[in-house]
């Protein structure tokens, strides 16, 4: 697909929703730039666990999140490795450490006042699939495609046991459903970004489709877009 005009593509939605594996998809299918904004409040826990910045102290989290200078491997990519100050942390990103703490880093007014900015710089360079919570309702808002995916809590269950599997951390499906109940809970009290459907946004449940489905779905919407 052409690359310009620039189409922005917003992809919301809660833990297990699937939203990383479509959103790379997405981006690969249309050649364009994602990014996983997800892995840049990661990113920040990564510095604060480094250099003993506790994630209860949101004006010393705000600090070190202005101190560091974020950047991304390739360039065009910007999920794929992600650098503090140069040095790839890809490898630490989904540490069991930085899954206990990155919702208190995120919840960071500050935080999310510096990675937001970084975010709409990116999501202003032509076409690009950005993913996240809270992408369509405050990033992007006049993005071209807003997508929010769900599942059911089974499905999301499974996807995120098998998520954490890959990245070193085997858990039973109970335990793993009790930490997805959690950020549900979370996310609705407000203790970490708040996940609202965007207006505008196309709700796709992903329960019973696949990778491949909801990627044609996203892409026929981007198609759409572009009056293609
Ligand atoms: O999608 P993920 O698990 O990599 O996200 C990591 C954490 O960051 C999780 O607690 C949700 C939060 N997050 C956020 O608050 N806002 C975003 N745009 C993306 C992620």
């Amino acid at each position: 697909m052409e690359d310009k005009p620039g189409l922005a593509i917003a992809i919301d939605g809660p833990m297990g929703s699937g939203k990383s594996t479509v959103a790379r998809e997405v981006a690969r299918r249309l050649g364009s730039m994602y990014i996983d904004t997800g892995a840049m409040y990661r990113a920040v826990t990564v510095a604060a666990i480094r250099r003993g910045v506790s994630a209860d102290d949101p004006a010393a989290l705000t600090a070190l999140a202005r101190a560091i200078t974020l950047s991304f491997d390739p360039p065009s990519n910007g999920g794929t490795r992600v650098l503090i100050d140069g040095e790839d942390v890809t490898s630490e990103l989904r540490s069991v450490r930085v899954n206990q703490i990155v919702a208190k880093v995120a919840r960071a007014p500050g935080v999310r006042e510096v990675l937001g900015a970084l975010q709409r710089s990116l999501g202003s360079r032509g076409t690009v699939v950005m993913e996240g919570r809270d992408i369509g309702s405050v990033i992007l808002p006049h993005a071209g495609v807003k997508v929010f995916l769900t599942a059911s809590m089974d499905v999301r269950a499974q996807r995120r046991q098998m998520e954490l599997a890959a990245s070193g951390t085997p858990l039973p499906l109970e335990a793993v459903r009790r930490i997805i109940e959690e950020d549900d809970r979370m996310a609705t009290t407000r203790e970490v970004a708040p996940l609202r459907i965007a207006p505008g946004a196309v709700v796709i449940d992903s329960t019973a489709l696949t990778v491949g489905q909801v990627v044609d779905q996203i892409v026929a919407l981007a198609e759409r877009a572009r009056g293609l």
